[in-house]
């Protein structure tokens, strides 16, 4: 039986590489994404497209009856932004922080719960986070909004993990500094690499990996 895989975040960047990776290993694949654009692209390329925008409650509430009955192997949230390129101690405005927190923290808050009935015995959900969000790790303030969202979301990745335990293996990621609209044409890794990274690195999850803080290539980064 083929993998039954959702994408929150498709529309573009690693949601949609993850689209067409799962798709060509042969995935059923459902995908989510804000426009009605892109969710005619991710049909035309085989994918159930589902409208979502994370940000915005009314829309997020409609996830859980849109996947009423689903099995899901695989869950990657992708839905992310970036906000404000501070560097040191400059404060966000007020709308800049309640996007970047509505959309990178309260989105996955909305999301995973009602995942809970829709995930496979032993499924993986695996949360996109970034290790800007590292606070152990931590060595320049560049995008202190993004970063204090993604420690955030690493927070709630845990919670996951506990509240999951024994039904998915949940996983916080470090794509790695790729070259989306997100990290711009001077990052370090293609779109494809990366996401080949995270296919191979979720395929081989096991329990004992359940609310861990991993890099796309596997190896652990400090909360
Ligand atoms: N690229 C990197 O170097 C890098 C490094 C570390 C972590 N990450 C993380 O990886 C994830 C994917 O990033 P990316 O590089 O692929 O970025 P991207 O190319 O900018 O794509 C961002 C994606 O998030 C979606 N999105 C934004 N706000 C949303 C909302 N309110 N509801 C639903 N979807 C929403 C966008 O949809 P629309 O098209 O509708 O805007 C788009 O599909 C993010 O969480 C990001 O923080 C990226």
């Amino acid at each position: 039986m083929s993998m039954n895989v959702l994408i929150v975040g498709a529309s573009r960047g690693l949601g949609l590489e993850f689209v067409r990776q799962y798709l060509a290993a042969g995935a059923k694949l459902t995908a989510t994404a804000r426009d009605e654009p892109a969710l005619s692209t991710l049909r035309e390329l085989g994918a159930t497209a589902l409208a979502l925008d994370v940000a915005n409650a009314e829309s997020a509430s409609r996830l859980a009856w849109q996947i009423d009955g689903a099995a899901f192997d695989v869950v990657v949230v992708c839905a992310g932004v970036y906000g404000p390129k501070t560097t040191g101690l400059t404060p966000p405005s007020e709308s800049e922080f309640d996007t970047v927190m509505r959309t990178n923290v309260l989105g996955p808050m909305r999301v995973i719960p009602q995942l809970a009935d829709a995930l496979a015995p032993g499924a993986k959900l695996a949360v996109i986070s970034s290790r800007m969000g590292s606070i152990g790790s931590r060595g320049s303030t560049s995008g202190w909004l993004y970063r204090a969202s993604k420690a955030a979301v690493n927070s709630v990745l845990v919670d996951a993990s506990l509240a999951l335990a024994g039904k998915a293996i949940c996983v916080a990621f470090h794509p790695g500094w790729v070259r989306t609209d997100m990290g711009g044409a001077g990052a370090d890794l293609a779109p494809e690499q990366s996401v080949a990274d995270l296919r191979r690195v979720i395929a081989g999850l096991s329990r004992a990996d359940s609310g861990r803080f991993l890099n796309h290539d596997g190896s652990a980064i400090v909360w």
